[in-house]
């Protein structure tokens, strides 16, 4: 509640001009500073530190010329809140005792300047806080502009983030439209994406981390778009120019993503899907923990769905058989470490008998 016994929170003098504020128990020298200073800013006079923290929170001044030897609450102790309250407002100290001591630690508080009292220069002491004024709104323009910038790369990054999502969805669609065509492939990427994140949750991979890898395993096959039709469904044994064309998907798959700055970090996990723990994989023959390390969940994940879906040359394998089949490769096709997390989350949701 507002004390009534206090004066009004206001500064005297021209319209639109830098607000000063004096706090000084001396009244000879705040009568002299007013004099000196009226027809050029706005003026007003407090006796203590406290008197001065109303206007510091509510009317703040652009330039304080301040006592060092207040009564109460010093000089410094009130300079130092006034950094911390309005760090745009630059501060003048004046000091009674001529040392240069005094005037040190005044600077050393990120006092703009410091006067001896009694002043000898008035002109000089004017000087001193129209600079102390020019750079105190040189601060607050900065501030400004900072925090225009701030919010415009804000927006910025917001809508690149709209975009990304927009152009994930996209490829999302992509691969929805590319596995419809056939019966076979019909929600493996959905699938690959589910016990993707299941081992993820095994591993109890970091939130952001665990999202990448979704989108990841979610796209891994998005490449299959530029392989023939007729590779695709073939039921019979592929050629070895047939098997080459099929095995240039990963690499499709990372040019597309790649196509997205928002989503280049996808890149590595989807091209090398499809290498092998022991090195016998492709396209880069990468072995062990030298294979991304999204790579290897992914190609558990991958190869489990691939192994329980029909393909055109073959029905679907059990689920026990396929796990069977996990166990028998691991180390050698898939990462141990990888294979044990996917077989304790299956055990855990009751899919394999003990
Ligand atoms: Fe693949």
């Amino acid at each position: 509640m507002a004390d009534p016994e206090k004066a009004p929170l206001e500064y005297r003098g021209p319209q639109g001009t830098s607000r000063v504020l004096i706090v000084d128990d001396e009244p000879v020298v705040c009568l002299m500073l007013e004099e000196a200073l009226a027809d050029e800013f706005s003026i007003a006079v407090v006796t203590t530190g406290e008197d001065a923290v109303p206007y510091l929170v509510n009317l703040p001044p652009q330039i304080m010329v301040i006592d060092k030897n207040l009564p109460g609450m010093s000089g410094l102790d009130l300079l130092k809140q006034v950094k911390e309250l309005q760090p745009d407002t630059e501060v003048i100290v004046i000091t009674g005792y001529a040392s240069l001591g005094s005037a040190i630690e005044a600077m050393r508080f990120s006092a703009y300047d410091y006067l001896m009292k009694p002043f000898d220069d008035i002109d000089l002491v004017r000087e001193k806080i129209r600079r102390a004024g020019e750079k105190s709104e040189l601060a607050s323009e900065r501030r400004l502009l900072m925090e225009q910038v701030l919010a415009s790369n804000q927006e910025l990054r917001d809508a690149q983030a709209r975009l990304g999502r927009a152009y994930l969805q996209t490829l999302t669609s992509m691969i929805t439209a590319l596995e419809a065509r056939d019966a076979c492939t019909r929600g493996h990427s959905d699938r690959v994406a589910s016990y993707t994140e299941m081992i993820g949750k095994e591993l109890r991979l970091a939130g952001a981390i665990q999202e990448k890898l979704v989108d990841g395993a979610r796209l891994h096959d998005l490449g299959k778009i530029g392989i023939r039709e007729e590779v695709l469904n073939k039921t019979s044994r592929l050629t070895d120019d047939e098997y080459k064309h099929i095995q240039t998907h990963p690499n499709i798959s990372a040019d597309i993503i790649g196509q997205m700055e928002a989503y280049a970090h996808l890149v590595p996990m989807v091209k090398h899907h499809h290498e092998r723990y022991d090195g016998g994989g492709y396209p880069s023959g990468l072995v062990g923990t030298i294979i991304p390390f999204e790579s290897r969940i992914i190609a558990v994940a991958d190869t489990f769905d691939a192994m329980t879906s029909e393909r055109p040359y073959r029905q679907p394998r059990s689920h026990a058989d396929a796990f069977r089949e996990i166990r028998d490769v691991s180390g050698s096709q898939l990462d141990p470490d990888v294979v044990s997390a996917f077989l304790i989350a299956q055990g855990r949701l009751g899919n394999i008998d003990s």
